[in-house]
């Protein structure tokens, strides 16, 4: 059977890709958030997964006004780097598991998730950036990813709840699939942001700590926290944030099993406009 052995959380900062594509890294504003992913890129190599699950927002980019899916999972055999305005990033295409893709959207749906299935989409910074953050510039991805996009960007917006209970409902879907393969699953987004307005630039430390200690020791509470307090504390682009919830939902502690190892936890500011927060949770 497939097996979830960590969660990775990570923000998706779009210049952050930007600074490594162009070379910028070793600048001293890049530096110290490329020294936090330095554990990360080792981890990745040394425990590298058969399939990423890697849960993302589009930014309006192969979604728009026209069409709001609140939960989209990406079920094709690639997807390509999508052009956000100054061209797709040279990062590797991105290969799908149509396979196990399918099977999770069968059990979730049964489960009583209405997601939409997609068979053809392009992927934007929202999920390119944390690939490139723990796994560096390869020529290729080290293994097959499946897109999953949540609607963060237009409102109404899921809860951290249903999120959460989503997570659970997916790490059933992978751990009934009948081959053994490792399995991550990546929470993405976030940190405190927010991006327009007269609270422009808002980050907000305190929240952000707050919520990494809880994500990790108490996620069934932090899944209870109402959407309008993480806009209210962390921004409108802080809300973000309930993505995390879905990948720490499908950890074994949630389902009775034992609690995850932290192995690695990094916060910094500023990035852009953005607090960047990282954890890495194992499976025990
Ligand atoms: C920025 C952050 C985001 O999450 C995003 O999607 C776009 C821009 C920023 O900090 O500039
Ligand atoms: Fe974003």
């Amino acid at each position: 059977m497939a097996k979830i052995t960590a969660s990775v959380y990570t923000s998706h900062v779009p210049a952050i890709g930007a600074a490594l594509d162009l070379g910028k890294s070793n600048e001293p504003y890049w530096q110290p958030v490329f020294k936090g992913y330095e554990y990360s890129r080792q981890w990745m190599k040394d425990n590298q997964p058969d399939v990423i699950f890697l849960v993302y927002n589009d930014h309006a980019t192969a979604f728009s006004l026209d069409m709001i899916p609140t939960f989209a999972i990406g079920t094709a055999a690639e997807f390509e780097p999508a052009d956000e305005g100054w061209g797709p990033r040279p990062v590797p295409l991105v290969l799908g598991h149509p396979e196990l893709a399918a099977h999770i959207a069968q059990s979730v749906i049964q489960d009583d998730f209405d997601l939409t299935i997609v068979n053809k989409m392009d992927v934007d910074h929202g999920l390119t950036v944390p690939l490139s953050l723990m796994c560096g510039q390869p020529e290729a991805w080290p293994c097959p990813v499946i897109p999953f996009a949540v609607n963060v960007v237009q409102y109404p917006v899921p809860s951290g709840k249903r999120c959460f209970n989503l997570g659970k409902a997916i790490a059933k879907a992978i751990e009934s699939f009948d081959k053994p393969l490792n399995v991550q699953i990546w929470g993405t987004g976030g940190m405190s942001h927010q991006l327009q307005g007269p609270r422009a630039g808002l980050i907000n430390r305190e929240f952000d700590n707050a919520f990494l200690d809880r994500l990790i020791a108490d996620p069934e509470g932090q899944a209870n926290v109402p959407h309008i307090d993480y806009v209210r504390e962390a921004g409108s682009e802080g809300i973000e944030l309930v993505m995390w919830l879905i990948a720490r939902g499908a950890m074994a502690d949630v389902a009775g099993g034992n609690a995850p190892k932290l192995v690695h936890r990094f916060y910094h500011v500023p990035a852009s406009n953005t607090a960047v927060g990282h954890l890495i949770l194992e499976n025990t």
